[in-house]
């Protein structure tokens, strides 16, 4: 099996370029479908499994994508299919969102349910919700959703959502660039990576406005065309650099890491004790106090709050914070199977629910621990970056789905990592 392999104890120096947002280029190329004439190039792309996955999905409909270096190119004149394949849907959740341009385009869409991931269930019922209000019947029947607009296309509509769900508010904004009228998404969901699709349906012919507000209005275009877009930097790996520079750094560059997509943690680092300093292409971290973070309490929540995705990681910089610290996680019903694999490393922290209570201590101990999901991955690489000893970090699919060459940016900055095949 793969793993990474780290040896604790090596202060990390030098700089790191963040690369571009996987939670925007996967709705990006999802919207991609929605341009009935030219050619979108897509810039910064990052390369991940989830990437691929979502470029073979559209390729699965009929699109094509060429791919040069960070650079998609994508043409989705001749689309064929309105049921992208089961196994890919399953595969990844984020593939969802291919219902809204398919319904807003070709007025269907046929979509596995996704299943639920070891964060929760996951559950869609937002997007239907809020596809439905255009005016699409949804069937659901054997673990899938048929989607069908009516006779003359979808309509504008108003639309709240309980839950300004990131994905429910890409899947109602892209269905509603080429309905009828004018759709007017209330408690939407602000993400800065919703404000970069919104920008690449503008940049196709739409007229998206208000995107990274409670509410954004879409007045329906009666077709898009392609069109070119860069997408912005991953604003969690850039905070996941951030965390390892704060409890290991000798002051790191985080290069192309975008300050105000950053505030909470930024305002946390430096709460415990570690010092930021932002430039127009970047941050610099400096280390708290003998590298250890003050004791926080974090509370995850939706966008501009802190990120539930940096949340796995600021648990693993506080296991040897000064005293003790608090986490609530408001947004995933189980987000905390990282805390079994940090106490395999001597790590004293205490999960009641949604809330994880830390205690800090003075050293963690490597050990073989295995990632759960992407972000659980990341904070176990801090972990043994921070530990004394060895620590072998195993469920690299995981990490793989999220981080482009985690391992060589680590490397880069001096810490001691490899990554070791499975015949190795
Ligand atoms: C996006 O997932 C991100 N993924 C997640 O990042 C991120 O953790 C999440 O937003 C929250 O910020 C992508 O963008 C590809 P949600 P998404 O819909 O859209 C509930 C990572 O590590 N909900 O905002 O699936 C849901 O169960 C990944 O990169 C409903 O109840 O998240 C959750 O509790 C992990 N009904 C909450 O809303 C719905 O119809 C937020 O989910 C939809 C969601």
């Amino acid at each position: 099996m793969a793993k990474i392999i780290i040896e604790g104890g090596h202060r990390i120096e030098g700089s790191v370029r963040i690369g571009g947002a996987k939670n925007a280029v996967l709705p990006i190329l999802a919207a991609s479908l929605l341009a009935s004439s030219g050619t979108s190039h897509i810039e910064d792309v990052p390369s991940l499994l989830d990437v691929r996955n979502m470029a073979e999905t559209i390729t699965a409909l009929g699109a094509t994508v060429q791919v040069t270096g960070s650079t998609y190119q994508i043409r989705a004149t001749d689309i064929r299919s309105v049921e992208p394949p089961l196994d890919l849907v399953r595969r990844m959740r984020a593939s969802f969102v291919v219902a809204g341009p398919l319904l807003a385009r070709f007025g269907e869409a046929v979509m596995a349910l996704p299943g639920g991931c070891n964060i929760g269930p996951r559950p869609v019922d937002l997007h239907i919700k809020g596809l439905e209000a255009l005016g699409a019947r949804a069937v659901i029947e054997g673990g899938f959703v048929h989607f069908k607009a009516p006779r003359g296309g979808l309509r504008g509509a108003r639309v709240y959502l309980d839950i300004p769900s990131v994905g429910a508010t890409q899947n109602i904004m892209m269905a509603a660039t080429l309905a009828k009228g004018q759709t007017i998404i209330e408690n939407a969901a602000k993400e800065p990576e919703n404000v970069d699709l919104a920008n690449y349906l503008n940049a196709m012919g739409a007229r998206v406005r208000g995107a990274g507000t409670d509410t954004i209005r879409i007045d329906g275009v009666s077709a898009m065309h392609g069109a070119t877009h860069t997408v912005i930097p991953d604003r969690i790996e850039a905070g996941t650099f951030l965390l390892a520079g704060a409890v290991m750094g000798n002051g790191i560059y985080v290069e192309n890491a975008v300050s105000n997509h950053l505030t909470p943690l930024l305002a946390k680092i430096q709460e415990a004790g570690a010092e930021v300093a932002d430039d127009v292409t970047g941050v610099r971290v400096w280390p708290a106090e003998g590298s250890r973070l003050r004791a926080l309490d974090v509370k995850t929540h939706y966008y501009p709050a802190y990120p539930t995705d940096l949340q796995a990681q600021i648990v693993a910089g506080l296991a040897m914070g000064l005293g003790t610290s608090t986490i609530t996680e408001t947004v995933f019903e189980n987000r905390f199977m990282h805390v079994a694999e940090l106490r395999r490393m001597g790590a004293e922290i205490q999960v009641e629910g949604r809330l994880a209570i830390i205690d800090g201590i003075e050293k963690l101990s490597g050990a073989q621990v295995t990632a759960t999901d992407l972000r659980a991955g990341a904070a176990l690489v801090i972990a043994g970056l921070m530990a004394d000893g060895y620590t072998e970090v195993m469920g690299l699919h995981h990490i793989d789905r999220g981080y482009d060459n985690l391992v060589g940016k680590f490397q880069a900055l001096g810490a001691n990592i490899r990554r070791v095949e499975d015949d190795e």
